[in-house]
């Protein structure tokens, strides 16, 4: 599991030596504590694990029907993290107003669909400008940094520039579901959308569906600041422990950077 894949034809993407941050999404920590609706496993007490083993942030998604994460878990984690927090919300007046009281230094807006399984698609920006304008100006204004989730569309990221943004998070999922005639035609979409966001001047970070085998050719896109990793790395962490299973994401990142992909 190296993750070292220099898949043919997927355009040419010369590495910068610089790291790019992982953020460790750790939702599913308290997935498996709901499913008991115990106080265990502690999703802080693994998160400062992550942080160790080099985690530059931790990610978690207080979902409006609270499956895993609960408004506690958020307060306390803030409270302890020695890094710092990515709050993924979705863009209502409840969530707002948590984000605006717990201040988080960072927040992603997300979509929320209640029957889906984990999120599915990226933000529709062009079609709510005005409302994740607002939103996305309420938090600044608050001191939070604000990123869009949003699919690897140029109308979804011309719409992030014009409503303001500063940072995009672009939806790898379609990526990691691809089937394997269709993985080098995504992984190409997804490098000149990151590179594209760049132009404009955005802030461009990744995530969604992203693991060990497949992350490697889309992390050697200089474009890309930060990358947020969840169900691989806990389900990873069954079976080697959550220190070497955030160690080995971060190697394989740094080393992504340290190649040019064919
Ligand atoms: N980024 C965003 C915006 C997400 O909603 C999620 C899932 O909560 C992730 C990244 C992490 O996805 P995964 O758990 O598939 O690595």
């Amino acid at each position: 599991m190296t993750g070292n894949c220099l898949n043919e034809g997927i355009m040419s993407t010369h590495g910068s030596t610089e790291s790019p941050l992982l953020g460790v999404n750790i939702d599913h920590v308290a997935t498996l504590r709901q499913a008991r609706g115990i106080d265990f496993p502690d999703p802080t007490d693994i998160a400062l694990l992550a942080e160790k083993a080099g985690a530059d942030y931790i990610t978690l998604h207080l979902r409006e029907d609270r499956r895993h994460i609960q408004d506690f878990d958020v307060a306390h984690m803030h409270r302890r993290l020695t890094t710092y927090m990515n709050l993924e919300i979705a863009v209502t007046r409840e969530m707002l107003d948590i984000a605006a009281r717990v201040k988080p230094r960072d927040v992603c807006f997300v979509p929320e669909k209640r029957q889906e399984l984990t999120t599915e698609g990226g933000l529709n920006v062009c079609e709510q400008k005005q409302r994740i304008g607002d939103a996305c100006k309420e938090l600044e204004d608050a001191g939070i940094r604000v990123s869009l989730f949003i699919d690897a569309d140029p109308e979804q990221i011309d719409a992030a520039k014009e409503i303001g943004a500063r940072t995009v998070e672009i939806h790898t999922g379609h990526y990691a579901n691809a089937a394997a005639a269709d993985k080098n035609s995504e992984a190409n979409k997804l490098l000149s959308a990151f590179q594209y966001a760049k132009d404009l001047g955005l802030i461009v970070n990744a995530g969604h569906g992203l693991n060990y085998e497949n992350v490697h050719p889309i992390a050697a896109s200089s474009a890309v600041s930060e990358f947020n990793i969840g169900h691989s790395i806990i389900s990873r962490a069954l079976y080697v422990g959550i220190e070497k299973a955030v160690h080995d994401m971060k190697r394989i990142l740094t080393e992504a950077r340290q190649v040019s992909v064919r």
